[in-house]
């Protein structure tokens, strides 16, 4: 059984939707969600569900992000997590960090990448007259949002369509795509998913 710690900074849609598929023959169980904010909603749910929670209040350490991390890999390290998932994890890591957990570390995006790195992917889509968006799952190596695709699921962008409108559309999909990956992933298959 592989051990699956889950980094959030918000409402913990996507940590919910891991922490509900890992169940009966999946490969993986869920041992900690741990955030940079005290406040992430995402904390209370995990607690609902009977996983352990940690927080590391980012803002003390005003940009030093070594010493951030060092914090954070307290909690972390004493979880043993087999695969960490950022899962709206929204705090850029020093390459230490992700070196030493690369291979293990999974992110969900909500663009279609290579498009839209980065942050106010919607608005992007939406300013390019894009007709369809979505979101990719991906290994985390050095290069922000680049790693190999694990995953992509595609929505249409409808007329009318907001950037709140495209992100709620989009979100569905990633609460679908990011447990099937994990679950891949998991097993041991690297192979991408792609949704639908
Ligand atoms: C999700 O849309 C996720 O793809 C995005 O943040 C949201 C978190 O929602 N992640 C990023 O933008 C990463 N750069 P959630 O807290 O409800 O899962």
């Amino acid at each position: 059984m592989k051990r699956i710690a889950i980094l959030i900074s918000g409402g913990g849609s996507n940590m919910v939707a891991l922490v509900r598929s890992m169940t009966g023959d999946h490969p993986g169980r869920p041992v900690l969600v741990l955030s940079n904010d005290p406040e992430a909603g995402g904390l209370k749910k995990a607690a609902e569900m009977g996983i352990a929670t940690a927080a590391i209040d980012h803002r003390p350490f005003r940009g030093d992000r070594a010493a951030f991390e060092a914090a954070l890999l307290e909690p972390l390290l004493a979880a043993g997590p087999d695969i960490i998932c950022l899962a709206g994890f929204m705090r850029i890591l020093t390459p230490a960090f992700i070196a030493r957990f690369e291979g293990r570390m999974l992110n969900i995006h909500p663009s279609l990448l290579p498009k839209y790195p980065g942050l106010h992917t919607h608005q992007r889509a939406l300013d390019a007259g894009d007709t369809e968006a979505g979101c990719t799952t991906h290994e985390v190596t050095q290069d922000l949002d680049a790693g190999p695709i694990l995953g992509q699921a595609r929505v249409p962008i409808l007329p009318g369509d907001t950037a709140d409108t495209l992100a709620a559309r989009v979100l569905v999909q990633e609460h679908i795509l990011y447990p099937a990956t994990l679950r891949r992933f998991a097993a041991g298959d690297r192979s991408p998913i792609f949704l639908p």
